[in-house]
């Protein structure tokens, strides 16, 4: 079998890789999951355990991620069976690399079809179809869409044929392009819609929902949510920060630029809640309502609040840009390793990673019309394939894929090469080390098995 080498490309420089690496990490995670998760965990309370765990947790196993993926410099399979070799451990460390490559591609066939529903409300938005709308109307305009196939496999087809296009042209002119654009305007709209809501909506209700912590709401299920979101949404144990931190430029600070990455993510998911909760409550919306929050309820307040059709527009297209920077990172490991390991050329490597996706793509836009064959029962529960999709990635692959890259790098690669890599001072990397040691590989497993079902609180 022929195995092909590449040197692979590296970003332009280390701010590059920061916008890159935050918006691989800033998407539909922040702006759609973590506001409904917080207001059904109960809002302030949520945040500070939320907080706690991606410094605990998230930090340590991202920057274990990047050294991984900067000293095997190749997709995430091959770069950790690379580190393995070197310190003649089991080959068998490869599938921990592998698990998150497949990962990363079940959740992006996942994650482009609502892309898709984002990309539908730009147009449903900006063409004015919920000025003045009930909410029965728009729940019906919401059903439509997620019930047409025709609709779904569109708008599904639109993002996936771009997120291809944009990685067909490699590193510097494709996803570096595209981030450098996409990820200021995002933030800017995001301050936008803050700045909007702040004055329109009922701000200092949202502040106290979301800072005020009232610590008899938590839960222990809130914190094993809040421990599995932090992971979720800075894309951890799905390859991406490995295949990321391979294009990495060799003077850049690991420990530093993952802090910082976490830190614009949370800032990002905090204000997406200060965008949100605001017109949630000045329009006596509900915190709670779960996965529909930003698709059923916003558009509500959008149809009847002062500039709102403009505003509303601008909301689902920062969106999408978010969902955009993150579906290309998602791509590029399966795109990576067909280079290197088939010799396919880049834009062979996209098309035939997009083909792929887009056929997966199919399980769950069916999963949603509610097609007979989308319908499968998993341990006596009756779900359907993006249940199956979305539970095997986020409760399983992540936290599994996690744990055994903490491990692999507390345990296997010796300590002065990661010390020479991470250039701390001896107590901080001493904190670092024991961290990813032992303090992650606890928590994870433990939020493993109560998210497997094993534990039950
Ligand atoms: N972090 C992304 C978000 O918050 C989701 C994601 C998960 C992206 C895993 C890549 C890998 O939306």
């Amino acid at each position: 079998m022929s195995e092909i080498n590449k040197t692979h490309a590296q970003w332009s420089n280390r701010f590059a890789y920061i916008l890159a690496a935050t918006g691989a990490a800033v998407g539909l995670g922040n702006i759609w999951k973590f506001p409904y998760i917080m207001g059904e965990n109960g809002g302030g309370a949520f945040v500070l355990v939320y907080l706690f765990c991606i410094a605990i947790v998230g930090i340590p196993v991202m920057i274990a991620e990047v050294y991984l993926g900067k000293s095997g410099r190749l997709s995430p399979m091959r770069a950790v069976a690379e580190v393995a070799k070197r310190y003649s451990a089991s080959k068998a460390w490869k599938f921990a690399g592998a698990m998150g490559v497949v990962a990363g591609y079940l959740i992006l066939s996942f994650y482009a079809v609502i892309a898709g529903w984002a990309c539908a409300y730009i147009l449903e938005t900006a063409g004015g179809q919920f000025e003045q709308a009930s909410a029965e109307q728009i729940k019906l305009s919401f059903n439509q869409l997620i019930s047409s196939p025709a609709s779904l496999i569109g708008w599904t087809s639109f993002m996936l044929i771009i997120t291809a296009a944009v990685v067909a042209k490699g590193l510097q002119d494709g996803l570096e392009k595209c981030v450098r654009y996409m990820m200021p305007a995002m933030f800017v709209l995001l301050l936008v819609i803050a700045g909007y809501s702040a004055s329109y909506g009922d701000f200092s209700q949202a502040v106290s929902f979301m800072f005020a912590p009232d610590f008899s709401k938590l839960t222990i299920h809130s914190v094993l949510e809040a421990l599995g979101h932090s992971f979720f949404t800075l894309s951890l144990a799905s390859g991406v920060m490995i295949m990321y931190g391979a294009y990495l430029p060799d003077n850049t600070s690991i420990v530093k630029t993952s802090i910082w990455i976490a830190i614009a993510d949370t800032m990002v998911a905090l204000l997406a809640g200060l965008a949100i909760f605001p017109i949630v409550f000045g329009n006596g919306l509900e915190p709670s309502a779960g996965p529909g929050l930003i698709f059923e309820t916003l558009p509500l307040a959008f149809g009847q609040m002062p500039g709102g059709q403009f505003i509303g527009t601008v909301f689902f297209v920062m969106l999408v840009f978010a969902a955009f920077t993150s579906a290309i990172a998602l791509i590029e490991s399966s795109v990576a390793w067909l280079i290197e390991k088939k010799g396919f050329s880049r834009v062979a490597a996209a098309a035939f990673s997009g083909a792929g996706l887009w056929l997966l793509s199919l399980l769950t836009i069916f999963s949603f019309t509610g097609a007979d064959w989308a319908t499968v029962n998993v341990f006596s529960v009756d779900t359907n394939f993006f249940g199956v999709l979305d539970t095997l990635t986020s409760n399983v692959l992540l936290p599994l894929g996690g744990l055994l890259i903490a491990i692999f790098v507390g345990w296997v690669v010796k300590q002065e090469d990661l010390a020479d890599e991470l250039k701390l001072s001896s107590a901080t990397f001493s904190t670092c080390v024991v961290l990813l040691k032992y303090v992650t590989p606890l928590i994870v497993f433990i939020v493993f098995l109560y998210l497997t079902g094993i534990f039950k609180f």
